[in-house]
């Protein structure tokens, strides 16, 4: 199948900037949000930033113009027909992606491939709301799209080797570097990375050092961009605890128990960068 239109559902963070790295490289994208207002704020978004591309001179405005023009907006998960593709980049929720899903698998073509960007919902159970196992994939963007290099492509229980293909070669289309990974809770990227930060957040509690010092010792003397204090704060307190939880349940290993100290900031609500406080101040 020679995909050239790409369906993406959800035009919030993930979205849009998905939208944007398939219209970069010359794909036609339908984006759909709950409604047109939503899609629209998300088409608005990805014009601000590739606008201040001009501005560095890292696009040019003929560049910035197509881009845009491969971007159509809609509110109805009907509006996705002609899409080859169809990624669904909406809440977080298992309910949310339920509904959407079998919505969708009734209404498109059955040759269509669905993918999902979902962090930590496993892509079996995301599949098995539809009647299209073989042509389900889990398709892992990082924050931000456009920037981040890596997609986890993530084979379901069912997932053909055909889907795999189309998915691979769907991402060197888009200059990314996807990296295979069976469907484990967490995948590859949170499995690792959240225990990390929830060490470090116990080191934090125990006054093994203080904030500043363990994000300096992680950062010098492992050469990570980010401490991980900084980096909860960057993700999302609540982010990591539900990521943190999904594992702890999902996987039964008390490897996985979230530190105390980062439920109680969730509840007092502090939740990094997005509330301004967390570990630090913003
Ligand atoms: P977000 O909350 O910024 O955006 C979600 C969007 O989906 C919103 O615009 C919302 O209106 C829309 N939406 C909700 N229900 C819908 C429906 N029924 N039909 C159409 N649109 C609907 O969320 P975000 O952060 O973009 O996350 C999206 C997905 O990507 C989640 O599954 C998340 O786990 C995953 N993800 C998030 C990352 C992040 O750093 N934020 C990184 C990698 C994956």
């Amino acid at each position: 199948m020679d995909i050239k239109t790409i369906g993406v559902i959800g035009a919030g963070t993930m979205g849009h900037g998905i939208a944007q790295v398939f219209a970069q490289s010359g794909f036609e994208v339908l984006l759909v949000d709950r409604t047109l207002d939503l899609a629209l704020k998300g088409k608005n978004q990805i014009q601000k930033k590739i606008d201040k591309s001009v501005a560095k001179g890292t696009l040019s405005q003929e560049q910035v113009d197509s881009i845009l023009n491969h971007i159509s907006v809609f509110e109805y998960l009907g509006s996705l027909q002609q899409a080859q593709f169809i990624i669904e980049a909406a809440f977080e929720s298992l309910g949310v992606k339920m509904a959407i899903l079998r919505k969708l698998d009734q209404i498109s073509p059955p040759e269509t491939i669905f993918a999902s960007n979902t962090s930590t919902l496993p892509i079996t159970k995301l599949a098995a709301f539809t009647n299209r196992g073989d042509r389900f994939i889990g398709m892992h963007f990082m924050n931000p799209p456009p920037v981040m290099k890596l997609v986890e492509v993530i084979r379901g229980f069912l997932t053909s080797d055909e889907t795999v293909k189309q998915t691979l070669s769907l991402c060197q289309r888009l200059g990314k570097i996807p990296v295979e990974v069976n469907d484990y809770p967490g995948f590859i990227s949170n499995r690792i990375l959240m225990p990390m930060i929830n060490e470090a957040i116990f080191a934090y509690m125990e006054g093994v050092g203080t904030k500043e010092g363990i994000d300096t010792v992680m950062k010098l003397g492992m050469n990570h961009p980010m401490g991980p204090l900084e980096l909860a704060d960057f993700i999302g307190l609540d982010v990591c605890l539900s990521i943190l939880e999904i594992l702890f349940k999902e996987l039964g290993d008390p490897k996985y128990r979230p530190c105390p100290l980062l439920r109680k900031m969730v509840q007092a609500g502090q939740l990094g960068r997005k509330t301004k406080k967390g570990f630090y101040d913003y």
